[in-house]
């Protein structure tokens, strides 16, 4: 009896929602792009070197909080605080991260509701035979289209926020992670099927033979905010997991097998998509739509490509719905702490997420010149300052409080991973990550 229970334990079901908030749209849609748009390989290299001394840290650090607190993750927060004798101002770090995932989940709804036409196109056969031009410009006018993209908006939205409302997420994480394995073997045969390709080449050296020189303050800004955001990290999302993580399971474990699986997903995209950018002689900074037009083309050259195609982008809706209904958590759960019911929350964050949605949906047509701040318009601002400025803050102040505020004692017992394992993982945060991820948010603020 305990044996059959065992397998079906939260420590599985902990590694499940984990990964089900990693993998998204960070792996196969932003991480091409914005490797795209800073010039390739030094991105890359600072992005995976972020990912190691930041991202795998501070997430181990968020993850601690929840299982040491064992509540909310505003209210582990102050809690853990008063014991500790600190502020109780350190529970608003909860919800700052609810603040930010807020301002994530517009856009990100936004393009997964790309994701949701593009799977129609590719069931409907339209990519088969068309030339990268055509589907260039096939996509171009999706974008114009305010009215179209509006619907698929709320469709992935509606979608996301009746999980979330009827609290089934635990069995879309177990469908996503019996499908995950398809993604990725789908990925490997199109990186595969890249090799064969002409522009196979350029595509590795362009990703892996970084050019140290081009490394500037920006670049640096941009590859540390893509890896807490590619990892779910600094929003206290995974807080609220770690609350629910069974005592004597290996938190560094759990955080490194994610942040593998997640680079190596991120990685096997970007072989396709570049591959495909330098056979057909594209431009690797041709921003948010990279992805929705480089693998389509991919695909055209399998055999039953329209088949494959259409899977994909099912997998990728899956992948991101499960994504989604993380970013929508701590916001429903910080509304129900202030004693609203769960289908209440959940509506009241639908309809919030919704509007601000359509600004980024507008970004792409009537809004297009439209500059909020900073010369950006609605949809750059958005994709851009939460994940890059609000993350990495989120995540400083996760750290400061794991590391630095928090007791050795309970922190120690939290993290689980022996005395040595926990003077490794504070020094690491305390001396490498922390002072890191300041010297970085500043030197791009300047
Ligand atoms: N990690 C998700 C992705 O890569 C995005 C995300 C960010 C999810 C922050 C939850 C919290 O797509
Ligand atoms: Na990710």
């Amino acid at each position: 009896m305990n044996e059959t229970l065992e397998r079906w334990s939260s420590r599985r079901a902990f590694i499940l929602a984990v990964t089900g908030a990693a993998v998204g749209l960070g792996n196969i849609w932003r991480f091409p792009y914005i490797t795209g748009e800073n010039g390739g390989a030094v991105f890359l290299l600072l992005y995976v070197a972020f990912v190691i001394l930041l991202g795998v840290p501070v997430m181990m650090a968020e993850i601690l909080i929840g299982r040491a607190g064992r509540r909310s993750p505003m209210q582990s927060l102050g809690h853990l605080a008063s014991e500790a004798g600190a502020s109780g101002h350190w529970r608003w770090v909860g919800l700052f991260g609810a603040f930010t995932v807020f301002c994530i989940l517009s856009f990100y709804s936004v393009v997964s509701g790309w994701s949701i036409e593009f799977l129609v196109e590719a069931v409907n056969g339209e990519f088969v035979g068309r030339s990268a031009a055509e589907i260039g410009a096939g996509f171009d006018a999706f974008l114009a289209d305010p009215a179209l993209m509006a619907f698929n908006h709320t469709l992935f939205l509606v979608m996301t926020m009746l999980v979330v409302a009827a609290g089934v997420t635990k069995g879309l994480e177990r469908l996503n992670n019996f499908l995950m394995p398809l993604l990725y073997l789908l990925l490997l045969v199109l990186a595969g099927h890249a090799a064969t390709t002409s522009g196979f080449g350029e595509a590795v050296s362009w990703l892996f033979k970084p050019d140290l020189s081009a490394v500037t303050p920006m670049v640096m800004v941009h590859a540390m905010g893509h890896a807490f955001f590619t990892l779910a990290v600094g929003a206290c999302a995974l807080m609220a997991y770690g609350a629910y993580m069974p005592d004597h399971q290996s938190l560094s474990r759990a955080a490194a097998s994610v942040a593998v699986l997640d680079v190596t997903v991120a990685l096997l995209a970007g072989i396709a998509i570049f591959s495909v950018v330098f056979s057909q002689g594209m431009d690797p900074g041709e921003g948010p739509g990279l992805m929705f037009v480089t693998l389509p083309v991919a695909f055209a050259e399998l055999p039953f490509g329209a088949f494959w195609l259409s899977l994909f982008f099912l997998l990728l809706l899956l992948a991101t719905w499960t994504s989604s209904i993380n970013l929508a958590e701590p916001m429903v759960a910080t509304l129900q702490g202030w004693g609203l019911g769960r289908g209440k929350a959940a509506a009241v964050v639908g309809l919030t997420v919704w509007s601000l949605g359509l600004l980024s949906v507008l970004s792409f047509s009537t809004m297009a010149d439209v500059q909020i701040l900073f010369g950006m318009n609605a949809f750059a601002l958005v994709s851009t300052i939460p994940p890059e400025i609000f993350l990495p803050m989120g995540g400083l102040l996760i750290a400061i409080f794991a590391a630095w505020v928090l007791p050795a004692p309970v922190a120690s017992r939290a993290l689980d991973a022996g005395p040595l394992g926990f003077s490794v993982w504070r020094n690491l945060v305390r001396w490498v990550s922390i002072p890191l991820t300041l010297v970085v948010l500043v030197s791009g603020l300047i």
